[in-house]
Order: structure tokens, then sequence, then C-alpha cells
């Protein structure tokens, strides 16, 4: 015979697995997302400054190589070498290193409700999890 008791209760822990990630999250709401970063050393520049200026860096960036095909920069903060690029494949562009645009870019983006328009046209990288 089936045993109702054991059944409730498996039910009761299922229900709470599922449904974990709505209450699991009450009272956190206000808290900012942690954006992913999956690759260790440093970025184009300090990551403080990168957190607040890379709009302005991709903006300076498209017009340099588009106008000017000046596509190498040079770090201020660290003195490495970039690709001026925002998702070039095979090359230091920012989605090389961060592939998991879902866990980085986005979780800042859907937080503060700016939906850049650059994928229209730019590659998205496949997603990595
Ligand atoms: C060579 C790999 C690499 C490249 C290329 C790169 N990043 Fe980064 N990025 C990192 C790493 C590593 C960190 C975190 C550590 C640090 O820099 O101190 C980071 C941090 C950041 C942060 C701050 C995240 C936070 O903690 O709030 C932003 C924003 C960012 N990157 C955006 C970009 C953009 C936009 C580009 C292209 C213009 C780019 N990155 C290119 C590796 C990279
Ligand atoms: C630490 C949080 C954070 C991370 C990580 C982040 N962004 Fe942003 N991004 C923002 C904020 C906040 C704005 C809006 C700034 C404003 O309106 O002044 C923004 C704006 C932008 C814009 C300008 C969009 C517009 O319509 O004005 C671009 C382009 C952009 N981000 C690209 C990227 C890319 C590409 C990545 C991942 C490599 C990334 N961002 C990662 C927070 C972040
Ligand atoms: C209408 C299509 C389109 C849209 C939308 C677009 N771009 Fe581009 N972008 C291009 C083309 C075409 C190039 C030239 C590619 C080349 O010469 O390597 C380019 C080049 C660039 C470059 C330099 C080359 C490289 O490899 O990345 C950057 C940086 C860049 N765009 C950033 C952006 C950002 C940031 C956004 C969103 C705020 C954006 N673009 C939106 C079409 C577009």
């Amino acid at each position: 015979m089936y045993d109702a008791g054991k059944i409730i209760t498996g039910l009761v822990i299922f229900v709470g697995i599922v449904t974990f990630p709505i209450w699991g999250s009450f009272g956190d709401s206000d808290v900012v997302p942690k954006p992913v970063v999956k690759v260790s050393g440093t970025c184009v520049e300090d990551a403080a400054w990168m957190r607040t200026h890379h709009m302005q860096i991709l903006d300076e960036w498209r017009d340099e190589v588009v106008r000017d095909k000046d596509r190498v920069y040079v770090s201020k903060a660290y003195g490495t070498k970039f690709d001026k690029s925002l998702s070039s494949a095979g090359k230091t562009s920012c989605m090389s290193c961060h592939s998991n645009k879902g866990e980085f870019c986005d979780a800042c983006h859907t937080y503060t409700a700016v939906t850049p328009y650059c994928w229209e046209c730019h590659i998205e990288p496949e997603e990595e999890i």
C-alpha cells in the first residue's frame, strides 16, 4: 500500500525545492548582483574604473577602429596590449574573456535595466555554463 504520510512529506519537500529560487531570495531583492568573472588576471584597465567607464572605452574603440583603423589598445594601468574589440573571436576582445555574457554583462544590465543594442550586429558569445 502507498504510505500517504511519506507521499505528503515528499510533496512538501519537492515543492520546497522547486520554489526555492522564489522564496530563497526574499529579503535579498535589494542586493546588487555580483557579475561573475571567470578568467583570472586583470581587465583592460582597473576593475573599479571599468565598472563605471566600460561604455566609454567601447565607444572610443569603435570610433578609432572604424575611422582610423587603429586596432591596438595599450592599457594605461598595466601597459599591456589588447585588440580594440568587443566580440571578435580569437583576439583579446571583451567577450573572449567575458564569454559568460549572461552571468557577467547581463547580470548588471538586467539589474540596471540597460539594454545595449550592440548584439543586433555583434555576435554574442556562445553561452558557457
Ligand atoms: C584579458 C581578459 C579581459 C579582457 C580582454 C577584458 N576583461 Fe573585463 N575583466 C577581466 C578580469 C580578470 C576582471 C576582474 C579582475 C580585475 O580586473 O581586477 C574584469 C573586470 C571587468 C569589469 C568589472 C566587473 C566588476 O567586478 O564589477 C567590467 C565592467 C569589465 N571587466 C568589462 C570589460 C569590457 C567591457 C571589456 C572590453 C572593453 C573587458 N572587460 C575586457 C578580464 C578581461
Ligand atoms: C558592474 C556592472 C556591469 C557589468 C559587469 C557590465 N556592465 Fe555594461 N553597463 C553597466 C551600467 C550600470 C550601464 C549604464 C551606464 C549608464 O547609463 O551611464 C552599462 C552600459 C553599457 C553600455 C552602454 C549601453 C547604452 O545603451 O548606453 C554598453 C555598450 C555596455 N554596458 C557593455 C557591456 C559589456 C559588453 C559588458 C560585458 C563584457 C558589460 N557592459 C558589463 C553595468 C555593467
Ligand atoms: C548596425 C550594426 C552595429 C551595431 C548595432 C553596433 N555595431 Fe559595433 N561595429 C559594427 C561594424 C560593421 C564594425 C566594424 C567591424 C570591423 O571593422 O572590425 C563595428 C566595430 C565595432 C568595434 C571595433 C571592432 C571590434 O572588433 O569590435 C567596437 C569596439 C564596436 N563596434 C562596439 C560596439 C558597441 C559597444 C555597440 C553597442 C553600443 C555596437 N558596436 C553596435 C556594427 C555595429
